[in-house]
This record gives structure tokens, sequence and C-alpha cells, in this order.
């Protein structure tokens, strides 16, 4: 039964609907964000609770309320004269023959308004039933026991984003995420799993039980490369491949990377230029080995010994971690090509080496000559046209988004070149980040869907909505989201932006991710 629980009044295309509660509705039990549905003569409206307001028909009334005692007068006045409207942003509208389009018109006057069916959701987010599995249940709409579905297809299409400040469920919502496109063979996917939380388990916040992470889930989808072995193996499993990178394979770039966080001048960049110029791919090698006599160095290559004794200081921090190695061992990143190749996913594992310095470095290293790659595979595959020569799609998953994204970074970095070039060479990123408006404006704006849960700072939720057509409208939307578990989702993976309690990463999840039914059925079965 349709629960119908008001009527619109007035408002317009532009500015959205306003809707008058309807007596009988308890307003303290609808909430911002919540999904409703406005029925025309000939179209249905989806919209979004975006506000709720109080009013009265005769201002004289506020002059004088009625006291905490007089009941009597309270209901008087609540059946007569006070009521209340909600702000409604129509989203989409679906004609007669549940064709969906874009809102071009208005509903009539004192149209119906109820709260949206299981069937609504169904028609407008997809099932997971659906025979080209292109649909994965992400959670369900606030106060309402229905999946709603992102479109996987549409999602691996583009960069992707998962935002939120820390504690709000980034992690939980992206290896939701994840665990959808590994289950339905819509991307591979290559992590660099900063805090070690995607692969074998995770713990849950506040608790000693631990959550199972994706190897666990998919074990032959997935392959653990890990820098810091001892780190994974005590949390259960040897990795698949143990990571060492060989100087040899950092290159200038890669240094340049860290400009910030190395707070390397100028200058020094141009030392190391030059110590490229003379010992190509052993610049790093010779650096470290003979950078203590700055002086020598610098005046065999022609840089200022000041510039060398800065870089080396700088740099000879690599030493200290065992997974760099002056050997030349063959190159990780053929293993990983190797990995991708036969769509395996790869969980990058940092154990203890989680500091800024080596996340970015790393992720650098190997992602510019994955993107090297990729560009040649793209460029062999339109060149002979042969489907079996067609790159399989490839998402990047990068925490801490911010620092390779930053204006600064995105502009020199390949995370930047990869964001913009929008998959041309079928690469893309899926970010999360706690701080959106540190990420360059040119990057969101490329990203095609977004996540996000609650953030606390007004410049990160302008950051995130920027470039959005509803985004005043959302932005109350947003505000008003729980501090954990919830999230407003918007973008190329659904069809119209729907705030969502995310599905819960537990027993259940696992049970559907292991059979090939979905999981609206298995609850019925478990
Ligand atoms: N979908 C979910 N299912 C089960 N538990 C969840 C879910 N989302 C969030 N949680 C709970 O919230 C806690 C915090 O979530 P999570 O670690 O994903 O936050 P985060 O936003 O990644 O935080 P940080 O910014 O610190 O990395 C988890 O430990 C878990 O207990
Ligand atoms: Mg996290």
């Amino acid at each position: 039964m349709k629960n119908c629980i008001g009527q619109i009044i007035s408002g317009s295309l532009s500015e959205g609907f306003i809707m008058r509660f309807s007596a009988i509705t308890d307003i303290e039990t609808i909430k911002s964000g919540k999904f409703v549905c406005i029925q025309g003569m000939n179209h249905r409206f989806f919209s979004i609770i975006t506000d709720l307001k109080l009013e009265t028909t005769h201002s004289e009334i506020l002059q004088f309320p009625p006291s905490e005692q007089e009941n009597m007068l309270k209901h008087l006045l609540s059946v007569s004269s006070t009521y209340a409207i909600a702000q409604l942003k129509p989203m989409l509208m679906l004609d007669r023959v549940n064709h969906i389009s874009p809102v071009k018109t208005v509903p009539h006057h004192f149209a119906s308004v109820f709260e949206a069916t299981k069937q609504d959701i169904e028609i407008i987010f997809g099932n997971e039933l659906d025979v080209t599995k292109n649909y994965f249940n992400i959670g369900n709409p606030l106060d309402m026991d229905a999946p709603v579905c992102l479109n996987l297809h549409n999602l691996a299409e583009r960069s992707n984003a998962v935002f939120g400040k820390s504690g709000t469920g980034k992690t939980f919502i992206t290896r939701l995420i994840l665990a959808g496109l590994i289950k339905q063979d819509k991307a591979t996917c290559l992590i660099f799993d900063m805090h070690s939380e995607y692969g074998l388990q995770a713990r849950q916040e506040g608790s000693n039980t631990f959550v199972k992470g994706l190897k666990t889930l998919f074990p032959s989808k997935i392959a653990i490369f890990s820098l810091d072995p001892v780190a994974t193996q005590r949390r259960g499993t040897a990795p698949d491949i143990v990571v060492r990178i060989p100087y040899q394979d950092i290159q200038v770039e890669d240094i340049m990377a860290l400009e910030q966080e190395l707070n390397l001048h100028a200058t020094a960049t141009e030392a190391a230029y030059l110590l490229h110029g003379k010992y190509k791919k052993d610049w790093l090698g010779v650096l470290l080995s003979q950078g203590i006599n700055a002086k020598e160095l610098a005046e065999e290559i022609g840089a200022h010994p000041e510039s060398i004794a800065a870089l080396y200081r700088k740099l000879k921090t690599i030493e200290r971690y065992p997974f760099f190695t002056s050997e030349p061992v063959s190159s990780v990143t053929q293993t990983i090509l190797e990995y991708l190749d036969k769509r395996k996913t790869i969980i990058f594992e940092f154990g203890n080496f989680s500091s800024t310095f080596c996340y970015l470095l790393v992720a650098n290293i190997i992602t510019r000559r994955i993107h090297t790659n990729y560009i040649q595979k793209t460029e062999k595959f339109l060149g002979s046209k042969q489907i079996e020569h067609e790159p399989t799609k490839l998402m990047i998953v990068i925490e801490e988004a911010h620092k390779f994204l930053n204006p600064l970074a995105a502009r020199q970095t390949i995370f930047g070149t990869i964001a913009r070039e929008m998959r041309k060479y079928y690469v893309s990123l899926f970010i999360i980040d706690q701080r959106p408006s540190g990420i360059d404006p040119e990057v969101l704006s490329q990203v095609g869907t977004k996540v996000i849960a609650q953030l606390s700072d007004e410049k990160d939720v302008q950051a995130v909505l920027s470039g959005s057509p509803q985004a005043n409208t959302l932005k109350t939307v947003l505000n008003s989201l729980d501090t954990k578990k919830q999230a407003l989702i918007l973008g190329h993976a659904v069809r119209m932006p729907i705030v969502i309690e995310t599905r819960t990463y537990d027993q259940l999840f696992y049970k559907a991710m292991q059979v090939d039914i979905p999981v609206n059925i298995e609850k019925d079965l478990f």
C-alpha cells in the first residue's frame, strides 16, 4: 500500500516544489534526504526531500503560542492553523509506460506525494537479478528496505571517488563496491592499500572483531603484492609476490611527485636531471653511493654542490627501506602487468611502511610504468582493431588522494594525467579522501560517480558538489547525513542522486559474494 504523506501546493521547475504535509503524517518520521514520488496526471516525479519547515496560517498565532498545558488548543491549532511543509527537488520523471527522462514539466496543483516503493527504486536503480550482471546493491534508501543498485558498467567507465570525514565508512563502502566489481568481472583493480585493510582482514572500529578482506572473499581472483611480507604473513597468509624495487626503476619524475612531501627545491630536481643526463638509469644509485662527496659529484655533472647535497640528504631515506635495492632485480611492474593481463586484481600492501613518503613514491613508480604500458596496448589495439588486443579496464585505487591530486601534484604526477584523460587508455582512478577541497577542481570535475559521506568542512562540501546542477539543494541533504554508514551517491552509476544507508559488510554479505544468486533472495535463504 502506498503511503500518501502530503500534497504539492506550489513550486517551480528550477527551484523545486513545496509539499504540504497531510495532517496525519507525523513529520518527525520524515528526514531530509528521503526519497519520495509525486503522482502527477501523466507522470511520476521522483524527488528528494531537501528541507523541512513549520508554517502557520496566521502570524498572530505565533505571538500568543499555547502554553505547555493547553493541549486542547494545541490540537485545534494543529488541525486548522499550523502545518509543516517540505521542499522537494525532483530528479527524474517517469511516464505511463515507465519511460524515464529528466524533469521537464511540473505536476499539477495538489498532486499527491507518496513515499517511494520498492518497485520505484527498482525501476530507477535496477535489480541485481538483471541478466546483464550490471547492478550491485550498495544499500537502502533512508528508512526503506529496498536495494539501491549501482550500475557497475557505468561505474567502470569513468574515474570514481568516495569522500567523507574520518570514520564515516569510506574504506568499508569502497570494499563493498570493489567486491561488486570483482564479483561481476567489470574491472580489474590495482589497490594501493596504505593501511592493509583490503586484502586479508580489517578491524571493525570500536570492537575486537575483524571483517573479511577481498582476498579472503575472492581468493582466485586476487593477488597480494607486499612490500612488507612479514606484516602480511602476521595477518594470516604469505603474500603472492614479495615486492622489491630496484633503484633503476626510480625515475626523476617519480621524485618530482614528492616535491611537496620532501620540500624539494627546484634546483634539487634540476640536479637530479643532470645526474640522469650522465648516468641514465643508474642516476639514483650513483647519487646514493657518491652523494656524500657532493662537491666532486657536482663538478662531474655541472651541478651546484648544494643542490646535490640537498638532493642526497632528502633521498638518503630510500636506503632505509629494505624493498628498495641497488641490485638489478627484475622489475615488479612486469609481474603486475602479467597478473593484470590475466584479469587478476592486485592488492598492494605497504605493511609497516605506510608513511606518506613511501606510499606516494611507490604508487607513482608503479602507476607511471603501468600507464605507459597501457598506452602501448591501446595503440596496438587501435592499430590492429582486433578485439583480442583490447586492454582490460584497469581501476587504480588510492587513499589520501589529495596528496596525489592537489592542484600542484595533479599537474605533475601520473595520477593527474590519468584523471584528466578520462579512460582514453583504459585506466581510471578510484579515489578515497577525507579532504576533497584539497583536490584539483579539474580532477574533481572528471569524477564520474561520487559517494559522499558526512563532511564537516564547508569547503569540502562545496568542492564535492561544484559542477553538480543540484548543488544547492544537495548541500542541505549532505549536511544532514549521519556520522556513519550513510552516504549521498551521485553521478554516472546512478540515474539520480540518492541518500543511502550503506549495505552492511557482514556474514550475509560474504555469503552473497560466494554464490551466484542475488542478495535479496539470499536473505530468505539464510
Ligand atoms: N558498511 C559497513 N558495514 C559494517 N560496518 C561499517 C560499515 N561502514 C562503516 N562501518 C563501521 O564504521 C567504522 C569506520 O569505517 P571506515 O574504516 O570505513 O571509515 P573511514 O571513513 O575509512 O575512516 P578513515 O578516514 O579513518 O580511514 C568501521 O570500522 C565499521 O565498524
Ligand atoms: Mg579508511
